[in-house]
């Protein structure tokens, strides 16, 4: 089995992989699947190909990729975007050895988001010192919601990261720039000061939604729930409680098994932030 770093000639193998193991996972459990759209998949590796080309690998048998993984460093934090490892040989350490590759010498603030109902990935994540810390709820459906009452105004990256450093708790600066390819966000003011900002697609994907604090995040979202058109979703973590109680007061319910945030010690769970989604955080 031969390891080298991945190319975007590699996606189409790569979203196989992830379907073949993913699906095969939740089909076990008898959860529905179906895998994202090569589009989706694309842009998010390229991106991630393009800020972080070294942690990005891929692992070859007899010319095809088996398995894979991404991960991302920012300001400090490094996140596990993806580990697959296609069922045909699982249990075989392939996974042990992705993992090795993408963790590299990086910081010691550590983040990834896994399956609940996945031992394997969750153990070995968790010997490296990641350690669930909270739920990943994922919430959707047809909102009712009241506007809130903060004031939108135009996208500043002064007012990004401000509210990132709280939401977060790390400079998401040049990702901001990716997500502003789509759509851009909106900045709610709270007494003239940015509170949070929220970013949603066309298709009603919202997130990340992040607030100062959690009553400015749950603000946010409120509006974007009065101004959707149809169906929305959203991924929000359980320690970000008033965000999950909005959601759920405005109609949507929770869809899909939960998955799990994994924190290395000293990182605190969000507790005013929807994500952008599982590649990205
Ligand atoms: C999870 C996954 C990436 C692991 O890769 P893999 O190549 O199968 O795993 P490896 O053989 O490298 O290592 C698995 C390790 O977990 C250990 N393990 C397995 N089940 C375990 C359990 N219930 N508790 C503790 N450890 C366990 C194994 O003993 C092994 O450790 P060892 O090599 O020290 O003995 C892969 O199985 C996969 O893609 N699964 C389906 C999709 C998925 O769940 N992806 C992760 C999304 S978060």
């Amino acid at each position: 089995m031969e390891l080298r770093r991945a190319t975007p000639a590699d996606f189409e193998a790569e979203l196989r992989v992830l379907d073949a193991a993913e699906g095969g996972l939740r089909q076990r459990h008898g959860f529905d699947w179906r895998p994202p759209p090569l589009d989706a998949f694309r842009s998010a590796h390229e991106y991630l190909l393009e800020t972080d080309p070294d942690r990005s690998w891929v692992a070859v048998e007899d010319g095809e990729v088996v398995a894979y993984t991404a991960a991302w460093e920012r300001d400090g934090h490094w996140f596990l975007s993806d580990l697959f490892v296609h069922p045909d040989v699982q249990a075989g350490g392939v996974g042990s050895a992705l993992l090795e590759r993408a963790w590299g010498d990086g910081p010691e603030r550590r983040l990834t988001l896994a399956d609940a109902i996945q031992p394997v990935s969750n153990a070995m994540y968790a010997r490296r010192g990641l350690v669930p810390a909270t739920p990943m709820l994922e919430l959707g459906g047809t909102p009712r919601a009241e506007p809130g009452s903060l004031e939108p105004t135009a996208t500043e990256p002064e007012a990004l990261a401000a509210v990132d450093a709280a939401a977060y708790g790390f400079d998401r600066a040049r990702d901001h720039a990716h997500w502003s390819e789509v759509q851009p966000a909106t900045v709610w003011l709270r007494g003239g000061e940015p509170a949070a900002y929220s970013y949603r697609t066309q298709s009603g994907r919202l997130g990340p939604i992040a607030g100062v604090d959690p009553a400015a995040a749950v603000d946010a979202l409120r509006s974007e729930l009065s101004r959707a058109e149809g169906a929305v979703s959203l991924d929000v973590p359980g320690s970000a409680r008033e965000l999950v109680e909005a959601a759920l007061a405005a109609g949507l319910r929770i869809t899909g098994p939960p998955g799990l945030l994994l924190l290395s010690r000293g990182v605190e769970p969000p507790r005013a932030l929807a994500i952008s989604g599982y590649w990205l955080f």
